[in-house]
């Protein structure tokens, strides 16, 4: 991997990019020269590049990055599945791609079908009544769907005080309930993982304006007793809010709204294909029982005789949440996906996504210790309790992984689980890919009992080894400023102790995994937690010691072979860099 300097660190003076043609004026027309005022002159040090510099320059960046497109992605709530390019390519038709928020419905009639279309997509497959496709986020949804809990209870004369969630919620459930002014009261998760009628029952009263239910919750089980709770619940007037952002575990199958929800958001980035990146764009509709309907965001798209059209006629709306109508790339994706999959093809996503999560419980069972024994839905959570004597914790699992050429799971989410490691495969890996998983599992099980301290101090063979991520979070460094610490100084310094710039944190919780095309090196100099620069007048490249290097992965295999061919290096053996603090758990992605 190459250490790739900042633009403004390469380049030389007069070099460009782009060379423009010159002007058809008739040479006898002068130019007026541009108005001073409207020339800075405080440019210093812009960066001076040829195309070359700037296409490799990106280029490789983009090769720092782990995706769903390189290889597997088991971040478990996270839903990391194959976007499939056809997708891509509608959103990118001139019609979806140029269009404009502000043209009159008039000349936006297929968006406005599209939209339209996807809303009664989404509501039959949830089997509820109406939808908003607005909301940018899964926890935006969240937001406005409590929202409208409150707007029902006020035009009922009481919005109430409290909301019900379970231990297993997803942590934004709570955290969207407060922002609507609701107090949480927790109820308790039972031995088994799940949520119970007398539980609820217990703290149920008429100031419970809703009970909030993560189904299937962040242990991957589905709720039992949902039907019961609801019905509970609506016998003192409550409200049902069924979190569906795991709704690639029930889609075709069983619809949140026949067994109680009253409202219930999706995430599209999840669920749908559409591609998470970088913390967005998303896209997190809400659907809602006929109950609702009148409190959703404005504008609704609504048919009428002469075609679409964008409504705010709604006297009970919670307003507008967002500018315009929400992410409409994402809605497009999503729209092309289920209409690709048809009924029949989502039944038999969430089906495989179900299966390949039990095929790697099963598998796993043996190596790890799982949270919950029983069947799961679409992810299986593991905890590192059975690596005690070892002294190797889910954190050093998971950096592990990433030398094995796989991203991390989520780590220490659950939080009702202690060293959770939530493992969520989806539907779209093949067998092949989910043993690879398992015998990586298997040979880092091993490596914890004959060398822990290989783990402690992976990863070992990513750009970046591991890094501080409590400094990281807490003293980012968000901007170059000229003369400040370069690209390489950065990672460095984020590597040992002096500071942690985000990005270079991103990249490692994101995982820069080896792939058998990259050339595989190790700098195991102690002190010198950086992966050697790509300069040959500087740092020697060394491959993979045997003892560092995984073996078996097939997404590593060429990196396995090369290390078995080369003699076992020194430095791999030295003592780990004592320079990091010791790490806070943080989870492997963003849940
Ligand atoms: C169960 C659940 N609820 C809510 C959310 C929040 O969604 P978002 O990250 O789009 O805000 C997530 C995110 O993955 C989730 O898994």
């Amino acid at each position: 991997m190459y250490d790739e300097p900042l633009l403004f660190e390469i380049g030389s003076p007069g070099r460009r990019a782009v060379s423009l043609p010159s002007d058809d004026l008739p040479p006898e027309v002068e130019l007026p020269a541009l108005e001073p005022a409207l020339v800075r002159a405080d440019l210093e040090g812009l960066p001076e590049l040829s195309e070359l510099e700037v296409v490799r320059h990106f280029t490789r960046l983009s090769q720092w990055n782990f995706s769903i497109a390189s290889n597997f992605y088991p971040l478990g709530s996270c839903t990391m599945k194959y976007n499939p390019i056809v997708n891509e390519w509608a959103a990118r038709l001139p019609g979806h791609q140029a269009i404009h928020p502000m043209w009159p419905d008039v000349l936006t009639q297929g968006a406005l079908a599209l939209m339209w279309e996807l809303e009664q997509m989404l509501a039959e497959v949830s089997g509820m009544d109406a939808v908003t496709l607005t909301p940018a986020a899964g926890a935006q949804g969240e937001f406005v769907g409590i929202k409208m809990v409150r707007a029902y209870h006020e035009q009922n004369g009481n919005p109430r005080k409290t909301v019900l969630i379970p231990a297993s919620a997803h942590g934004t459930n709570p955290a969207s309930s407060v922002l609507c002014g609701y107090r949480c009261v927790e109820v308790p998760v039972g031995r088994d993982g799940c949520m119970h009628i007398a539980d609820v029952e217990a703290r149920l009263d008429e100031d419970v304006a809703a009970v909030m239910v993560t189904n299937p919750n962040t242990l991957g089980l589905f709720e039992r007793d949902i039907r019961a709770i609801a019905d509970a619940v609506h016998a003192k007037g409550g409200l049902v809010y069924i979190d569906g952002a795991n709704m690639n575990a029930l889609c075709g199958v069983t619809r949140p709204g026949d067994v109680g929800a009253d409202v219930l958001h999706i995430n599209l980035h999840k669920t749908f294909s559409t591609p998470h990146g970088g913390g967005g764009p998303g896209a997190g509709p809400v659907c809602v029982k006929k109950s609702l309907a009148p409190f959703l965001p404005v504008p609704r798209v609504v048919q009428t005789e002469n075609g679409f059209k964008l409504s705010e006629d709604a006297p009970l709306t919670i307003g507008r949440v967002r500018t315009f109508h929400g992410n409409f790339g994402m809605l497009v994706r999503a729209y092309t996906y289920m209409l690709g999959l048809g009924g029949d093809g989502i039944t038999r996503m969430t089906e495989r996504a179900v299966l390949n999560a039990n095929y790697l419980r099963k598998k796993l069972e043996p190596l790890l210790t799982l949270a919950q024994t029983a069947p799961c839905m679409h992810e299986c959570v593991f905890t590192d309790q059975g690596l005690a004597e070892t002294g190797v914790k889910t954190m050093d699992v998971a950096k592990r992984l990433l030398d094995f050429g796989f991203h991390a799971p989520t780590i220490y989410f659950p939080l009702v689980v202690p060293g959770a490691m939530m493992i969520e495969p989806t539907e779209s890996e093949s067998r092949e890919t989910l043993d690879q998983f398992v015998v990586a599992i298997e040979r880092i099980v091993a490596e914890a009992k004959r060398d822990p301290e290989l783990l402690k101090t992976a990863p070992h063979a990513t750009r970046v080894r591991r890094l501080d991520e409590t400094r990281a979070a807490r003293k980012p460094v968000l901007r170059w400023r000229p003369g400040a610490v370069t690209a390489s100084e950065a990672t460095t310094a984020a590597a040992s102790t002096e500071l942690a710039p985000v990005a270079v944190a991103a990249t490692a919780t994101a995982a820069v995994a080896v792939t058998s095309a990259d050339p595989v090196m190790v700098e195991a100099t102690p002190g010198e937690d950086r992966a050697p620069s790509a300069d040959p007048s500087t740092e020697t490249e060394r491959p993979v010691s045997p003892e560092t290097a995984p073996e078996g992965a097939a997404a590593t295999a060429d990196a396995t072979v090369a290390s078995s061919e080369a003699p076992a290096s020194p430095e791999a053996e030295a003592p780990a860099s004592t320079a990091s603090e010791p790490v806070e758990p943080s989870a492997g992605g963003e849940p």
